[in-house]
């Protein structure tokens, strides 16, 4: 299903510049878009009055763990995709350490199925590496829905692994499209694992996990991306180490992303915030920060992503070293990137730059991430002017708490359409008149990639 809409007197943030007017969309696809007052609403359109809000093409995170099928009570895919779009995200990308693991074709089908019918926003799934899975890999290479393969290279949440070169070496010879690696050495992860044993303070698990383990994987993936000329995207970037030896090292094949926690805390935020912001890689030094913002201003790092990756807070209350890596983080990315670039740190058109246009261009996701005639319908409009405090209760998670608790957020999504059809309205007053996806029982589509 699609909608027609029209959303007047907008601060439009076009790919080259910043206008206040008017952008229609027909039957799912963005019709026109002219100076304010240039579009006449038509009587069977839905008008959105979009004065004092910014219009931005809807966020595609292409880094989350929406835990379906398995561990329903962190989320699922209707969860996730409803705090996705609470957050002006219009499309994600899921992975696939699920209960059971997202392996092969049946697997795959089963997830895209039940986006089908459950997820508000378009989805895209990762298919796991496994040590002896490539006929998997590639019985569902450029089927709608699949955007790529993800190798873990060193152990994290759930257990899938591919550590040894000759099974890498297999996955890389033999497959197309995008390798997606969690880029952590193995050997050197499980030998500091066992020399760190007994710290039980949370700072040991940055020292433990350290740049080096994340240097080692970054080279030897980009090594077999080139040996193979494979596509290889390196998924959250976390040390100033790697993002600057990318920059003469990252070639054609290469791309990366950064997530928006390390864009944010540094080692004194994990003091202060505990289990909370437990994650793999770690949260790690502000130089890293630093280098990390430097390197994605610069243009080696592609994109910015949340790698949503939510626990129970009963879970993480079990404290350090044995709590579950990882934090939720779809529904504040794009308020939080707002809010550093309200502060300075960049522009607006960076943020769309990053998160829209970025992973649209990484992943080959045509007519999407930007305000473009003849691009689909996924927008956001936001308010840039309204300064809110984040607490746990806001939140659309299943996990009902966020990393950012007690932060102050501005340019908070008031609108999110999908298809031209509005999916999240934030004014509670019922000034809401459209019929949404949810309400009508629609969902977003499988995306399409390369
Ligand atoms: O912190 C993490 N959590 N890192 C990962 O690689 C996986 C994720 C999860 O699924 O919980
Ligand atoms: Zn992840």
């Amino acid at each position: 299903m699609t909608g027609d809409l029209l959303v007047q007197n907008a601060m439009m943030v076009l790919p080259n510049r910043i206008v206040e007017g008017d952008l229609r969309v027909s039957k799912g696809l963005i019709k026109s878009i002219a100076p304010h007052g240039g579009l006449v609403p038509e009587s069977h359109e839905l008008v959105i009055d979009g004065t004092g809000l910014h219009l931005l093409p809807g966020v595609i995170d292409p880094h989350v763990h929406f835990r379906e099928p398995g561990q329903p009570e962190k989320e699922d895919l209707e969860s996730g995709s409803r705090a996705a779009a609470a957050g002006g995200v219009t499309a994600f990308l899921d992975m696939p350490n699920n209960i059971p693991n997202a392996t092969n074709r049946a697997t795959i089908e089963a997830k895209i199925n039940a986006a089908g019918k459950r997820a508000i926003t378009h989805h895209g799934f990762f298919i796991g590496a496994t040590k002896n899975n490539v006929k998997d890999l590639q019985s569902v290479e450029g089927m709608d829905g699949v955007c790529g393969i993800k190798v873990f290279m060193g152990s994290s949440t759930g257990d899938l692994l591919v550590d040894e070169q000759k099974h890498l070496e297999e996955i890389f010879a033999n497959t197309g499209g995008i390798i997606a690696t969690h880029a952590e050495d193995e050997t050197r992860l499980q030998s500091r694992i066992a020399e760190f044993q007994h710290r039980t303070d949370i700072a040991a698990h940055a020292e433990c996990r350290d740049v080096e383990c994340a240097l080692l994987a970054t080279k030897r993936a980009s090594a077999l991306a080139k040996d193979y000329d494979h596509r290889l995207h390196i998924v959250h970037l976390t040390s100033g180490a790697e993002a600057d030896w990318l920059v003469a090292n990252k070639g054609e094949l290469i791309t990366t992303e950064v997530c928006t926690q390390h864009l944010t805390f540094d080692q004194n935020d994990v003091e202060e915030r505990g289990t909370r912001v437990l994650m793999n890689p770690p949260i790690r030094y502000t130089e890293d920060k630093e280098t990390l913002w430097k390197r994605l201003k610069d243009g080696t790092i592609d994109c910015v992503v949340t790698d949503h990756a939510p626990h129970t807070l009963e879970a993480k209350s079990i404290g350090f070293p044995k709590a579950p890596a990882g934090m939720p983080g779809v529904e504040t990315s794009l308020p939080l990137m707002l809010t550093h670039a309200m502060g300075g740190k960049c522009s607006i058109s960076d943020v769309v730059h990053w998160m829209c246009e970025g992973p649209a261009k990484v992943y080959g996701i045509k007519n999407k991430g930007s305000l473009k005639e003849g691009f689909d319908g996924d927008l956001t409009l936001v308010d840039l002017e309204t300064r809110k405090r984040i607490t746990d209760n806001d939140t659309w998670t299943r996990v009902g708490w966020t990393p950012y608790a007690g932060m102050e957020f501005t340019g908070l999504p008031i609108w999110t359409i999908v298809d031209g059809i509005p999916v999240h309205n934030r004014t509670k007053d019922g000034s809401f008149k459209g019929k949404s996806l949810v309400e009508c029982g629609q969902t977003g589509r499988p995306l399409r990639f390369g």
